[in-house]
């Protein structure tokens, strides 16, 4: 497989701030890439320059093999771009909106087409003021897909919609990816991350602090598996009297960290043996998000140094 993107030792400075300090990743043709971040780690600024609509201090970057700086006019035939806060004429319809797309790009779209496809077609003739959030992002999904992009750009596309309109998006996501499109997706959210992302990179103060499939994340950054039940503190004393595993307790929660396969057997054993009242118990495991906070929160009292991208 060929890579739609590559970024290689990518700088962006404003001033006296790395808003990106020296980034390296590649993305995959045909693959959907989550860049994942909290608000100001850099995000947009790289998603900008990839799109050619910054340029960068540093580095190297190719986009379809085009550097989007210097080749933009040619990228531009050949991406499609949801820039965050989509924003567009108030008075303007999204059908109207795409024919002007159209026009721009001296392509021919297909409305109507288009505006099923994001689930929009009851909304062709409204003016885009009249428009909820959803239904402006779906506008702006649409015309990001008026040239039959090859790479799509979508920074932040979910933000502040509610859960029905976010489905709705991550639909289309899918089938962009199903076509053998590349999507870029940047979000803050780490479920949709999660369900929909091939690689994940975590950036933060324009560094990343990890990358891979969000598995691989996990079982790198992420805790053991626990045995968890629901129970006062006085098991967790008894469990560490007993048990070589690391136990903790919290929030009527009894936890207890599992390395082998037979951990989880003597620790219920453990716990039936203590006579102790206890109730419910399941395997947890950290997400994606329990890994991100983790090593934002490492990261910003620096117990963690940033890594390159896997
Ligand atoms: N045009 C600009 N001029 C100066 N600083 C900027 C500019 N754009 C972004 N920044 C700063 O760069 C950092 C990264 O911003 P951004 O890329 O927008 O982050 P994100 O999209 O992850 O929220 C932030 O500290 C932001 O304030
Ligand atoms: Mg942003």
């Amino acid at each position: 497989m060929t890579d739609a993107i590559e970024v290689d030792h990518l700088v962006k400075r404003y001033g006296g701030l790395s808003a990106v300090a020296g980034i390296d990743f590649t993305v995959r043709a045909g693959t959907v890439f989550a860049f994942l971040g909290p608000n100001g780690a850099g995000k947009t600024t790289t998603t900008e320059i990839l799109e050619g609509l910054r340029n960068r201090t540093e580095g190297n970057v190719r986009v379809l093999g085009l550097d989007p700086w210097t080749e933009a006019a040619a990228l531009h035939r050949r991406i499609g771009v949801i820039p965050q806060d989509f924003r567009f004429f108030e008075k303007i319809t999204p059908r109207e909106a795409i024919e002007y797309y159209g026009s721009l790009f001296g392509t021919h779209p297909d409305p109507a087409g288009l505006l099923e496809r994001v689930q929009l077609a009851d909304k062709a003739s409204s003016r885009f003021d009249t428009l909820s959030g959803g239904q402006k992002q779906k506008t702006g999904l649409a015309l990001a897909l008026t040239n039959d992009p090859e790479v799509c750009f979508l920074d932040e596309p979910t933000t502040g919609l509610d859960p029905t309109a976010r489905r709705a998006i991550w639909a289309v996501i899918r089938s962009l990816k199903a076509e053998g499109r590349t999507v870029f997706l940047t979000t803050h959210y780490l479920e949709e991350a999660e369900l929909l992302a091939d690689q994940v990179a975590i950036i933060h103060h324009g560094r990343i602090i990890a990358a891979g499939t969000p598995t691989e994340i996990i079982a790198t950054h992420g805790r053991p598996e626990r045995l968890r039940f629901d129970a006062g503190p006085g098991l967790a004393d008894y469990l560490r009297s007993r048990l070589p595993l690391s136990v903790r307790a919290a929030d009527g929660r009894v936890e207890v960290e599992l390395h082998e396969k037979t951990d989880a057997l003597r620790a219920l054993s453990a716990v039936e043996a203590s006579g102790l009242p206890w109730q419910n118990f399941a395997t947890v495991q950290d997400t994606l998000e329990d890994v991100f906070v983790r090593l934002v929160g490492q990261m910003d009292d620096g117990t963690l140094k940033s890594e390159g991208a896997a």
